[in-house]
């Protein structure tokens, strides 16, 4: 056969079997064409190859090309043509597929339901003015301690009752019981946001602190609060039990009634215990009061020009109340059961 009568016979091949696929409406029709042109067996392109042998040697190579270029044309179409029919054809069809079972839903994590009260309370806080702020959760014993007003006899600084970090000391191999500790509360954001800026302020500071506790239904090694201060000129004890009882109002909802019972914490005076009227029972949700002056000295305000308030509630309690939990180790257990429903 001669070289140019090979070529006429593919290019017309050519046309035809692109007209052929294009014209393919189902799988049935796809593979009868697949079958015309590309099978094994007897389809054309079998046909044209084996013409090859009859060609001139000397033209072999210009025919070999064109037969290579017409292969992986119609192999193309052919790909086309099936994601065109939207099926993988005989060899992509896995049997054992079922298109109407339901699918397999993918696991979606959410927000754990203390990030949740967390950002409900800073949004709620945030209505009334306050803004969040942060410390570390590795302190040192002035923000924890002295600048809030506890003195180095004060039980509160008890290494039983503190989780002092261990360093290594520079000229022995032993650990020894190191300056810093995890922070015992919040009110540590209160001191290190009145060194850094000029009253007036209003802050909320949201976050964990560490106490070795043995775990039980209402304590845990770790847990979080919400640490308020408000900073002005004239600021009283009303606008302290306003701001609580519109906070209370609002999460925990209803027209919540508050009460304060008469108290001692050393970073202010007067100091106050906090009760939320809750289902007709009185509960402790933290601890008020108006900062004391010793406070204000130590990170260098006059206590003679401003006064303020500060306030400091459990958010486990305050979740816990509002979602009906009873056990605080429910929160920490990492159990899905538990920890889906919210
Ligand atoms: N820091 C106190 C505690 O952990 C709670 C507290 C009480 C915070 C009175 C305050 C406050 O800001 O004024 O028990």
């Amino acid at each position: 056969m001669s070289l140019e009568s090979f070529l006429t016979t593919l290019d017309q091949l050519e046309r035809e079997s692109l007209v052929a696929f294009d014209a393919a409406d189902d799988a049935d029709s796809l593979e009868e064409v697949r079958v015309r042109y590309l099978g094994a067996k007897k389809g054309a392109l079998k046909d044209v190859q084996k013409q090859m042998g009859s060609i001139d040697p000397s033209d072999r190579k210009a025919a070999g090309m064109r037969l290579n270029e017409f292969k992986s044309k119609i192999q193309s179409v052919f790909e086309a043509s099936q994601d065109r029919l939207g099926g993988g054809g005989e060899a992509g069809v896995d049997p054992t597929f079922d298109p109407s079972l339901p699918g397999i839903r993918p696991n979606l994590g959410h927000i754990h339901p203390i990030t949740q009260t967390v950002n409900h309370l800073m949004e709620i806080m945030g209505r009334m003015g306050f803004e969040a702020a942060e410390g570390p959760e590795v302190e040192d014993p002035w923000h924890n301690f002295v600048a809030l007003n506890i003195p180095e006899d004060h039980p509160a600084r008890d290494p039983l009752d503190n989780f002092y970090l261990a360093t290594a000391s520079a000229n022995s191999d032993r650990s020894v019981e190191g300056e810093q500790l995890l922070r015992s509360q919040t009110s540590t954001v209160q001191i290190r946001v009145m060194e850094n800026r000029k009253p007036p302020i209003r802050v909320i500071s949201l976050g964990r602190v560490y106490r070795p506790d043995d775990p039980d239904a209402t304590h845990f090694p770790m847990f979080h609060q919400m640490e308020g201060l408000y900073v002005d000129e004239h600021v009283t004890m009303a606008n302290l039990k306003t701001v609580l009882r519109v906070f209370a109002t609002n999460y925990l909802g209803g027209d919540v009634q508050i009460r304060f019972r008469p108290s001692f914490f050393p970073f202010t005076e007067p100091s106050v215990e906090v009760d939320f009227l809750w289902n007709g029972n009185w509960i402790e949700f933290g601890g008020a009061g108006m900062v004391d002056p010793a406070v204000f000295e130590a990170v260098g305000y006059d206590p003679e020009k401003v006064s303020g308030f500060a306030f400091g509630l459990g958010v486990e309690r305050l979740c816990m109340r509002r979602h009906g939990i009873t056990d605080i180790r429910d929160l920490y257990s990492g159990d899905l059961r538990f920890l889906r429903q919210f």
